[in-house]
């Protein structure tokens, strides 16, 4: 393998309601991040496996997914931004390739893990993947007046995992300000063009109840 995957896994969850950190919220009777991580692993590509924990939990993290996958536990950050830093910082030489995945993105199909890697493998310096944007949108004021209709055509839902060229994400990181909700928004900073591939609605992000509850049921469905 020739890829690392770097999860952000050190978030609270306060959309998801009191609770321990979401990462480690049970789905069907496991963690989320035990999901994230048996999908990740079971990719040809994938190397080595990077997780930003809540600090407070690295240990228990490193216990967690031993039977599970070889894996490398380091404290997360404040912001999203900061703790997938904070795994780049922990990925040994190696890797050409560097993959960052939510770990509340827990059902993501190894596949598509494949298929963005192999999309950065046949070139492309950065790739998301992404869905069509189903509902009609909206642009509207502070006081929610309709100032208009965009055109859905061009929108894009963008997921996780995101695909870089090794060097490519590290500089952008290197050069970051203000924390973003995603590193390809960081890549683009850069002028550096970022390449689209199919999603997965399996890759959902588990934000709220509804989500996990969706998750859940999917999971019976055998994902
Ligand atoms: N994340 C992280 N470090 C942070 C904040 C978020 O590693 N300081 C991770 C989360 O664990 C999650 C991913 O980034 O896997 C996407 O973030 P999000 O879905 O917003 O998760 P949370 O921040 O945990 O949820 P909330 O915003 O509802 O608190
Ligand atoms: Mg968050």
């Amino acid at each position: 393998g020739d890829v690392a995957v770097l999860v952000p896994a050190a978030g609270a969850g306060v959309r998801l309601g009191p609770g321990a950190p979401k990462a480690l919220r049970p789905l069907a009777g496991e963690p989320l991040l035990v999901h994230a991580v048996r999908r990740i692993a079971a990719a040809p590509s994938v190397h080595t496996i990077v997780i930003a924990a809540p600090a407070a939990d690295v240990e228990f993290v490193r216990r967690l997914l031993a039977p599970v996958a070889p894996v490398t536990v380091v404290p997360g950050g404040a912001e999203r931004q900061a703790s997938v830093a904070a795994a780049l910082a922990a990925v040994p030489a190696g890797p050409r390739i560097v993959l960052v995945h939510d770990a509340a993105r827990a059902l993501t199909p190894s596949a598509l893990v494949e298929s963005v890697a192999e999309a950065v493998r046949s070139g492309h310096d950065a790739v998301i993947p992404v869905l069509p944007v189903v509902d009609t949108i909206k642009e509207v004021d502070v006081a929610e007046r309709v100032l208009g209709t965009v055109d859905r055509s061009a929108l894009r839902a963008v997921q996780t995992p995101q695909g870089f060229r090794r060097s490519v994400l590290a500089a952008a990181h290197a050069a970051a300000g203000d924390p973003l909700t995603d590193d390809a928004g960081l890549v683009e900073k850069q002028g550096v063009p970022v390449f689209c591939v199919p999603g997965s609605e399996l890759a959902l992000k588990i934000t709220r109840p509804f989500d996990l509850a969706l998750a859940e049921h999917l999971l019976t469905l055998d994902s």
